[in-house]
Order: C-alpha cells, then sequence, then structure tokens
C-alpha cells in the first residue's frame, strides 16, 4: 500500500506527515511560529520563511522516526507548492526536491487547497465525488464543486475578505490576540449573538458570492460605539458570519441540482474556519434539511497541516500522477482556473 511523505509550509505552520494509503497517519509534527508572529499581529511572510528553513528538515527527520521509516521506505514525496507566501512555499518545495532527488521518488507538487479540499476523504473513507464544499480558511472562502482529485468547479468565492481574515481582524479589534478565530469562537460562547445588530452582506442576493468586509466594519463601529460588551460583539459578529455562510451554501445546494456530473453526494467543509463548531452545526442542520450527509474533518485536520497534503499526493499517485523536478512554487494558484472572475477587483481566487 503507498505511503507518502507530505510537507506543508505555505504560510505559518511547518508541517511534515508521513500518511498510508489506508487512510493511516503513521506520524507528524507540526511546529506552529505563533510566537514569533505574535508581536506584529499577524503573519511576516521575511519571518515565516526563515523560521521554516530552519525549522523543516529537523521535522521530517524526526516524522520519518516516528513513522519508524526513512526515506527509501516513503513511495512518494508531496509538498506544497502553492498558493501561499512564496519565500514559506519555496522553503517546502525545494526541500521536497531535494529528497526526491536524492532518494529517487516522485515529486508530487500539491495545490494547498486542493489539500483542504480532499482532507474530508481522509477522514472519512466513505465520501465520495462529487460533493459541495464550503472552503473557508484564512486566505479564501469559496463553494467548490469537487468532482476529483483535480476536479474543481468554483460556484462562489469572496469579492473582498476571507472569513479567516475577518475573524482574525474581530480578534484584533477586540485584543484577543492572533490567530484570532478559535479565541473569537470561545468568547462568543459567553455572548448574546443578538445583541449588536450587524449586517448580513449579499445576503439573498441573486449573486452566489460572499462578501465580509462590511461586516468587518460594522464589527469595528460597534467596539468603537462603547455601547457593547465584547462577549456580545464576538457571539453577533460569529452569527452574522453563519447566516451569510448558510444563505449562500443553500443558494449553492439549489444550483449544485442542474450540474451535468450529476446530484452531490454531500455538504462538507474543510479549510481553517472550519475548526468553528457553531460554523459546523449550522452547516449540519442544512445538509440534514437538504437531506444531504454532512462531512466535515476532525479539528487538526481543518487549520494547515501536511497529513492533508500528503493524502491529496497519495490520490494524485493513484491517478499516476507526480511532477518535474523543474515544476515553480506559486503565489497564487486558483483550484479552478476557468471560474469568471468574480464582481470586484482584485479577488483573491
Ligand atoms: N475555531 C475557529 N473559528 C473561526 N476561525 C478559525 C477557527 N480556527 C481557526 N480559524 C481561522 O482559520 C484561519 C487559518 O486557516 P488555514 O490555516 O486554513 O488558513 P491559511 O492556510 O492561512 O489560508 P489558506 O488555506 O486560504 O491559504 C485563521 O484565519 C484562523 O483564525
Ligand atoms: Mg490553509
Amino acid at each position: 500500500m503507498e505511503t507518502v511523505l507530505g510537507i506543508e509550509s505555505s504560510c505559518d505552520e511547518t508541517a511534515a506527515a508521513v500518511v498510508r494509503g489506508d487512510r493511516v497517519i503513521l506520524a507528524e509534527h507540526i511546529a506552529s511560529q505563533d510566537e514569533v508572529h505574535l508581536p506584529y499581529g499577524g503573519v511576516v511572510p521575511e519571518i515565516a520563511a526563515r523560521a521554516h528553513a530552519e525549522k523543516l528538515t529537523p521535522l521530517i527527520e524526526a516524522t520519518l522516526a516516528d513513522a519508524g521509516m526513512t526515506l527509501a521506505d516513503v513511495d512518494a514525496i508531496a509538498a506544497t507548492a502553492g498558493p501561499g507566501l512564496i519565500g514559506g512555499v519555496m522553503v517546502g518545495l525545494v526541500t521536497a526536491k531535494a529528497l526526491a532527488m536524492a532518494s529517487d521518488k516522485p515529486l508530487i507538487a500539491i495545490n494547498h487547497l486542493e489539500g483542504h479540499a480532499l482532507s474530508p476523504r481522509l477522514a472519512e473513507p466513505a465520501l465520495e465525488f462529487p460533493y459541495l464544499l464550503l472552503l473557508v480558511s484564512g486566505g479564501h472562502c469559496q463553494l467548490l464543486l469537487v468532482e476529483g482529485a483535480g476536479k474543481y468547479r468554483r460556484l462562489a468565492t469572496t469579492i473582498d475578505d476571507a472569513l479567516g481574515e475577518a475573524f482574525d481582524k474581530t480578534a484584533k479589534l477586540l485584543g484577543l490576540g492572533y490567530p484570532g478565530g478559535p479565541a473569537v469562537e470561545k468568547l462568543a460562547m459567553q455572548g448574546d449573538p443578538k445583541a449588536v445588530p450587524l449586517p448580513r452582506p449579499l445576503l439573498n442576493s441573486a449573486d452566489p458570492h460572499f462578501s465580509f468586509s462590511g461586516l468587518k466594519s460594522a464589527v469595528m463601529r460597534a467596539k468603537q460605539s462603547g455601547d457593547y460588551g465584547d462577549a456580545d460583539i464576538a457571539a453577533s459578529f460569529q452569527q452574522a458570519a453563519i447566516d451569510c455562510l448558510i444563505d449562500r451554501t443553500k443558494r449553492a445546494i439549489a444550483a449544485s441540482g442542474s450540474v451535468a456530473s450529476g446530484p452531490v453526494t454531500a455538504l462538507v467543509v474543510a479549510g481553517g474556519v472550519a475548526a468553528n463548531r457553531a460554523i459546523r452545526a449550522a452547516l449540519e442542520t442544512l445538509a440534514h434539511g437538504n437531506g444531504l450527509p454532512f462531512a466535515a474533518p476532525p479539528l487538526a485536520l481543518c487549520t494547515d497541516n501536511a497529513a492533508m497534503i500528503a493524502w491529496a499526493g497519495i490520490e494524485r499517485l493513484r491517478m499516476g500522477q507526480s511532477d518535474l523536478l523543474d515544476i515553480a512554487a506559486r503565489p497564487r494558484w486558483p483550484l479552478d482556473p476557468d471560474a469568471a472572475p468574480a464582481r470586484g477587483a482584485g479577488v483573491k481566487a
């Protein structure tokens, strides 16, 4: 059975994992850089790249040792090749190329977003294509029809901010530190989701896309007004975000019924924001209300990790795919290159 070493370094987690084709994660290590970026309130690309360069090699050695393996025992080396902070991506990809060359094993260059998109299949053997995926992370908010590895149709994206970014900015505003998502979720549990009147951008819009910048600004005004407690702001922000996600996903479920690849097998959520329990619960209710199974990876597989990269490598390997050693790192790499640009300038793919 195939065994793949996965490497992730696209943002502020340095990670390595060894995953087997029967979905067993034989070993994994993640080194978070939270502390080095904390004084800046966000990830500093140059500092991130240097930290990846320092930590990655010992991390890979420790991961292989934990799995009781050497490079000779793995069938391929999979590394994130984009999208992300280019310095960090280059560290991971160049390391993977060197290991592939030294061990004469195939290199598989993985789109980080494909790692997130296929991560629910690592956790859930029964999850079949095509499924409807809500990909919500630090840099992206998209609804995608996942028809297979490498086969994505983007139904919606954000015209401004990603939801993870909005969680992080809300956290910063409330003095909760970075990364902000988990802290906002925790504080929201003590607040009243109806206390602060906040907008729900694009609610009921015929346009399929997301928008979170107006919500972010409204959160800032609510805080500056001094009229509301922080827990109420956190709870009201989270509820507004959930209402937007549910409205847009409901629309996509209806739209997915008319696509050529046939009815979707499940509603699936992935990406860092998918670790939010309130969001998971709301999506599960929506899925079941529409007669669809719901799937979400365990929390540790939602935020950046190398097991999902190794798993995407296994799916690619099964399709007979690998990459040449001259493949370049990519700062931008949309899952669906044919998607029409969304309204609004400078949006992320
Ligand atoms: N429990 C949570 N609730 C809400 N948001 C969360 C939670 N846990 C993590 N997040 C958010 O998830 C984001 C990190 O997700 P992830 O690691 O997938 O993003 P990224 O890799 O930086 O971006 P991308 O995958 O788009 O390149 C952060 O914005 C973080 O605040
Ligand atoms: Mg990510």
